[in-house]
């Protein structure tokens, strides 16, 4: 009888997991089917059902749904629906943050989950379009709503914000599509760049993006390892995307950074996760984004005082952590001489 109850209440803890897992299938199903960009805009019952050959009583159902989970929303005419203001956002994209890219993103990390059960001889590692996969969830497209996410962080941070303006250079590390870097470039438009991605699907997605956006004048995007750059002082100001840097190439990426800076260049780094206290109980979600992070030889959740460690190592100086409205920020310098 006691083994039974148990049962149970794990099943019922099984259940209650599956649930996000069936909402996220359903908004991927609809997504795919086009039901929710015709839900961008009022639509009753019987014109979604119309329109996708579906029946009204398998619309209706799959729309209480979408609501129940604020996908949806009831529109102003009685049976009538419409996507939440938020989802309508992800849907149309526009706002260089869209649903096929988050999707893919939790896909890839369901893959990756389920390979941390496997010999300790396989690496987990990703492929070039899982790469992709991942840069294009992390990098927001260089629209105007990023424009003024970035335009606030480097509001935070007035020296390397004038350093920007008045045209760099520029080092972008781990460029991903370019989120940080193409954003930066549309917002500063004396300023000249080089991004350095490994991965050639990551670099050539960053390259055409660079073009949509009509910069390529003014960014050189290098396909190659960050260890591999021999510029030497090149660069005023460097941004590091180093949440994604392996733990084997951190110290060498730093050191390719710190040549690669003129004397009194500058070096921002991003603090990812904002530290837990000894009071705060892991949750399952930090615990599945250190597993993520880790399997892939990544060190989870530097904070900014480790960040700052790691560069003085490296013999950068003066290192400030500053708040932003995108998580605490560390920014080092390169001795004057
Ligand atoms: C996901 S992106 C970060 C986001 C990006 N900075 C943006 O603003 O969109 C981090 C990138 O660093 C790249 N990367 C990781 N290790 C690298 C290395 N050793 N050299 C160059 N790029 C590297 C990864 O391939 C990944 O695309």
């Amino acid at each position: 009888m006691e083994s039974i109850q148990a049962a149970m209440t794990a099943r019922s803890a099984i259940r209650s997991w599956a649930e996000g897992l069936e909402l996220i299938e359903l908004v991927r199903a609809t997504h795919r089917a086009g039901w929710l960009e015709h839900l961008r805009g009022e639509t009753t019952v019987a014109e979604l059902a119309a329109a996708h050959s579906a029946s009204a009583e398998q619309v209706s159902d799959v729309l209480a749904v979408l609501a129940s989970a604020g996908v949806v929303r009831p529109g102003e005419q009685t049976g009538s629906f419409r996507l939440s203001p938020d989802f309508d956002a992800l849907v149309a994209g526009a706002s260089g943050v869209d649903m096929t890219a988050v999707l893919d993103a939790v896909e890839l990390a369901r893959d990756q989950v389920a390979r941390a059960v496997r010999p300790s001889d396989q690496e987990p590692g990703i492929d070039g379009a899982q790469a992709l996969v991942l840069a294009r969830d992390w990098g927001v497209r260089p629209t105007p709503g990023a424009r003024q996410l970035i335009g606030m962080l480097y509001e935070a941070l007035p020296e390397f914000r004038a350093r920007l303006e008045s045209g760099g250079p520029l080092l972008d590390v781990g460029s991903g599509v370019g989120g940080a870097l193409l954003t930066g470039l549309t917002l500063f438009d004396k300023l000249h760049a080089v991004g350095v991605e490994s991965v050639p699907e990551v670099a050539a997605e960053c390259r055409r993006r660079a073009e949509t956006v009509g910069v390529t004048d003014r960014v050189d995007i290098r396909t190659m390892d960050a260890r591999a750059l021999r510029d030497e002082s090149a660069f005023s100001v460097c941004f590091w995307a180093q949440p994604f840097f392996s733990q084997d190439v951190r110290a060498d990426t730093l050191a390719a950074i710190f040549r690669a800076l003129r004397p009194n260049g500058l070096l921002l780094v991003q603090e990812l996760f904002p530290p837990q206290t000894a009071q705060d109980k892991p949750t399952a979600r930090t615990r599945l984004d250190r597993l993520f992070f880790t399997q892939r030889h990544v060190p989870f959740g530097l904070s900014a005082e480790e960040l700052a460690a790691e560069g003085r190592a490296a013999g950068f100086q003066d290192a400030q952590v500053t708040d932003s409205p995108l998580g605490r920020l560390v920014l080092m310098r390169k001795p004057d001489c």
